[in-house]
């Protein structure tokens, strides 16, 4: 069952041991599991459990565009569809892309394009779909995470990996990677994301209250999560080689 209901958030988002509601420290990212090559259509996917959030990517291209006057003539351009599943939320979304959708599209198209080589693929695109199938606060750093992950797995030219978590304050304390309820009842939300080849932030929001210490603090408590994510990612990467590679070897004895 939820913890908020018809917008009635609980009073205290720290338990009565000093941990958050679902257990964790206050710089704790929830756990996280991330696997490539998981639809078979696309050029390069990937899927990710984080918390209580499931999410699939699958990249195509560089491929022709559609509609034919989007494409640019002198580089490639990137199209991103994040888009959440009906039944992703607690209270039932409407089917038809909204508002919302849109610009977290636009968004994670900002966060992903300074890693890519676009000049060398003029006229085409490269397309993302983002299927947020559960959603619990945080979803389009994960959805960036992910779709970086799915450009990998495509094997398209990348400057670095992109990741992303979103960092804030809950009862005047700051805290690492909010859920859904933290993200609704807290104070401040700040999602961030980084392209590691430059170690720049190519997203970072700010929603809420909070002063410039705390503001410092926060970007570097981001910025230990974001290494414990680019880890994961790296994994996941490497499994899908390393699984063929046993496979193979179990073939050959
Ligand atoms: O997901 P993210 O934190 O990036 O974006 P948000 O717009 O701040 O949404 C926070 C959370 O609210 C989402 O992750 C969902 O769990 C929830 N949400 C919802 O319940 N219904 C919606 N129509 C949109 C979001």
């Amino acid at each position: 069952m939820p913890l908020i209901i018809n917008d009635v958030y609980p009073k205290k988002l720290f338990r009565e041991d000093g941990k958050r509601l679902d257990g964790r420290e206050n710089n704790e990212i929830r756990p996280i599991k991330m696997k490539v090559g998981v639809i078979s259509n696309a050029d390069g996917s990937a899927y990710l459990e984080w918390g209580n959030n499931k999410i699939y990517a699958a990249v195509y291209g560089p491929r022709e565009v559609h509609p034919h006057h989007l494409a640019k003539p002198d580089k490639g351009i990137l199209r991103v569809f994040y888009r959440m599943a009906t039944f992703s939320v607690f209270e039932r979304k409407r089917p038809a892309p909204g508002r919302r959708e849109k610009e977290i599209s636009m968004i994670i198209t900002d966060c992903l394009e300074p890693v890519l080589f676009l000049e060398l693929y003029p006229g085409t695109a490269f397309e993302v779909f983002i299927e947020v199938m559960d959603a619990d606060g945080g979803t389009r750093c994960a959805s960036t995470t992910v779709a970086a992950l799915a450009l990998a797995d495509a094997g398209v030219p990348m400057r670095s990996l992109v990741s992303a978590v979103a960092v804030g304050k809950i009862d005047g304390q700051l805290i690492t990677d909010l859920s859904g309820i933290e993200d609704k009842a807290g104070e401040a939300d700040l999602p961030c994301a980084i392209t590691w080849f430059n170690e720049e932030l190519s997203l970072l929001q700010f929603d809420g209250d909070m002063d410039l210490d705390e503001l410092n603090e926060s970007l570097a408590n981001a910025k230990t999560a974001l290494n414990e994510i680019l880890q994961i990612q790296l994994k996941a990467l490497k499994s899908k080689y390393t699984t063929i590679l046993e496979e193979q070897e179990g073939g050959e004895s």
